[in-house]
């Protein structure tokens, strides 16, 4: 056990998926995994452990922002031995021609702080992804018809923003999308010399202002899950 999860030490597996609520973790675990059971729900935080095609998997919520994420995934690196991390979440589109449900792969996460902001101080570090993920969930996603975009993504502070300049500075340099947890999860997993990944569908658009329909969301994050897996276990695919 540790502050945050309740899981016994050998309940979390090496691949860890991460969407940021709960409640997706849940239906993820039942939807997609075998054997699965409850691991955690300290403050309401679920996570499951199952298998996927005989591989363990652990899907744990992140809860939404960098400080929450960063809080389970220091816990799941550090002290349940985590060595995949795959986040699985929404996006808004800061490009035209990134459009309501594409999925996005995060290459790199820019930001304007991180909780380890503190740590670098004057150094701009580049938050990236691991290449081998990255390279498995393009293979993955191009498997089931789907052409996903790959590049810089921007990872917020805040959702209410009040800083416009700041998106239109992100826009103009090629940023795809906006989230609020990546740029933290890739700091992480450089520091513990760990393998992390964002794969994000585009929920609503800062441009054009269209959003998905509740209806598409379950579908866009099944898709994901999917990915996720094949990505973190490319034999499968
Ligand atoms: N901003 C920040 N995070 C998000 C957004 C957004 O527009 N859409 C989905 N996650």
């Amino acid at each position: 056990m540790t502050i945050h999860i309740g899981a016994k030490p050998g309940e979390i597996a090496e691949t860890v998926l991460m969407p940021g609520d709960p409640l997706r973790a849940k239906w993820a675990a039942e939807t997609f995994l075998e054997d699965a059971r409850c691991v955690n729900e300290v403050r309401g935080m679920l996570g499951f452990t199952g298998t996927w095609r005989g591989h363990r998997v652990t899907i744990h919520g992140s809860g939404m922002g960098m400080p929450s994420l960063s809080i389970y995934a220091n816990e799941l690196i550090r002290d349940y031995g985590a060595q995949t991390l795959i986040r699985i979440g929404s996006c808004g589109a800061m490009q035209r021609h990134v459009r309501v449900r594409n999925l996005i792969l995060a290459m790199t996460a820019s930001s304007v702080s991180t909780p380890s902001t503190g740590i670098f101080r004057e150094l701009n570090f580049a938050p990236c992804a691991d290449w081998g993920l990255l390279r498995a969930a393009v293979e993955a996603a191009e498997a089931r018809g789907l052409s996903p975009h790959v590049g810089g993504i921007y990872s917020a502070d805040v959702f209410y923003d009040e800083r416009p300049d700041l998106n239109e500075m992100m826009t103009r340099h090629g940023i795809l999308g906006v989230e609020m947890e990546a740029a933290e999860l890739y700091n992480l997993a450089a520091r513990h010399n760990v393998r992390a990944l964002a794969v994000l569908t585009v929920s609503d658009h800062l441009l054009t202002h269209e959003a998905l329909p509740a209806e598409d969301r379950e579908r866009s994050f099944g898709d994901m899950v999917e990915i996720a897996l094949a990505a973190a276990f490319p034999g499968e695919v």
